[in-house]
């Protein structure tokens, strides 16, 4: 197996504590479930700034509890009414816009950027970092998707880091540790299997978007909700891990496990797995890239395996959900392929969030979309950023073809 993405540091080299932290998408999913592993060990770290989208409520509360010099939301309007909540006295710089997050990615004083903004939006910031030769937590994986060989060059270029803070890649990462990587023979990614596990073509065809969002393992963002139900999350996963890992697509396997305790293994050459369990919350794999190489105590009860009794394991149903197949095909098609599928996959995903196609569209958008790309450079990020916005609009005028009331 060839080498892992970026250095890692040696453990005389990690940061010390307190470690000074940028948290980009503080007010989604992730980022609110790494506040609260900040908040179980204030000694451990300082929030040198928070950037949220257009959630004001939220980044105004997050600010009060944890007063970073610096905020970035996404526009003017979120700017103002975000300002109007702050406590008299405690006055943040207000940064506003996409360049907002670049600008604190690349922060100078900060020794570790968590990476959580959600789809495509989340890759220019995520390249500044490395740019900026920070540590990267990596959550969004889709700049992993779009821009990994970029990512790559570029840890080469500055010495970066990259801490995968998806469970199941994190969980490789630690089944990694320490292993000869040429006594890899493949990864192994587990999906749940999402709400429609077991359901097929027929029965999709009516699901709801309520259906859709009811996750029965984990609560995530609705975006990722969607990517697990459809299992465009296990393909996305799939690449991330091909980028991660240096590995060709052939030696990522994946396997449904519905009670997502197992969140990926290794198999090695002797034929050995090597599995990390853990009960299914991400404040696990986030606290492990915050304090790395270090472990902290988490306010999670523990896994209680006697209760859990068994541990089930089936093969993906491709024909119900062919978004796996998809995103395969994708990353074996061509470096621009991924950034296609992705940007068609967040199109598909905006209208279904928003009611207007039905679920089964999600995977013909998609498909459609790969069927009509030929292939281009992917050789920069501006290559990379234009691809994404030619591909969105051309998936949204194939869908509004079909979307009711667009
Ligand atoms: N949730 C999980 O358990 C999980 C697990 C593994 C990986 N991930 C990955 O982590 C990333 C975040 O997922 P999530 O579930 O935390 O998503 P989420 O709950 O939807 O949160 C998304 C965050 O991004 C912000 N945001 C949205 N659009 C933005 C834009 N255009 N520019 C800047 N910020 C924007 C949101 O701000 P506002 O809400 O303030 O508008 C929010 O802070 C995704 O890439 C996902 O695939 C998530």
């Amino acid at each position: 197996m060839p080498q892992y993405i970026s250095r890692l540091p040696a453990p005389e080299d990690a940061a010390p504590f307190p470690r000074r932290l940028v948290l980009l998408g503080a007010t989604g999913s992730i980022g609110t479930s790494a506040l609260k592993v900040v908040a179980a060990h204030p000694e451990r770290f300082e929030v040198l700034a928070l950037a949220g989208g257009r959630n004001a409520a939220l980044l105004a509360e997050q600010a009060k509890e944890f007063r970073p010099a610096c905020l970035a939301v996404l526009d003017a309007a979120t700017a103002r009414q975000l300002k109007e909540r702050l406590p008299d006295g405690y006055e943040p710089e207000i940064l506003v816009g996409p360049e907002a997050y670049v600008a604190l990615a690349a922060l100078p004083e900060a020794d570790l950027v968590l990476s959580a903004i959600v789809g495509a939006a989340g890759l220019a910031p995520t390249y500044a970092a490395v740019k900026a030769g920070k540590t990267v937590a990596l959550a969004n994986k889709e700049s992993l998707v779009l821009a990994g060989h970029l990512i790559r060059e570029a840890c080469a270029e500055t010495g970066a880091v990259i801490l995968p803070v998806d469970s199941e890649h994190n969980a490789l990462f630690q089944a990694l540790s320490g292993e000869n990587p040429r006594h890899v023979r493949r990864l192994i990614l587990t999906a749940s299997g999402g709400p429609f596990r077991g359901k097929d073509r027929e029965y999709l065809k009516t699901v709801s978007l309520a259906q859709a969002l009811n996750h029965p393992n984990w609560s995530m963002g609705a975006k990722i909700t969607i990517d697990s139900s459809t299992l465009m999350n296990k393909g996305l996963e799939v690449i991330e891990a091909c980028h991660l890992y240096g590995v060709a697509v052939s030696d990522v396997a994946t396997v449904v496990h519905p009670q997502s305790i197992i969140h990926s293994l290794v198999e090695f050459a002797d034929g050995s797995l090597l599995a990390h369990l853990g009960p299914p919350d991400m404040m696990i794999a986030i606290a492990y890239c915050l304090a790395y190489p270090e472990r902290v105590a988490l306010p999670l009860a523990p896994l209680d395996l006697a209760a859990i009794g068994r541990l089930t394991f089936e093969e993906p149903d491709l024909a119900a959900f062919p978004c796996l197949r998809l995103a395969r095909e994708a990353y074996g098609a061509g470096r621009s392929h991924p950034t296609v599928l992705n940007a068609a996959n967040e199109v598909a995903v905006e209208l279904f969030l928003k009611e207007r196609i039905p679920f089964l569209r999600i995977p013909e958008i998609i498909e459609d979309a790969l069927a009509a790309h030929d292939g281009c450079a992917a050789d920069s990020l501006e290559d990379i950023l234009a691809l994404d916005a030619d591909s969105r609009r051309r998936a949204r005028a194939a869908a509004g073809a079909t979307a009711a009331g667009n």
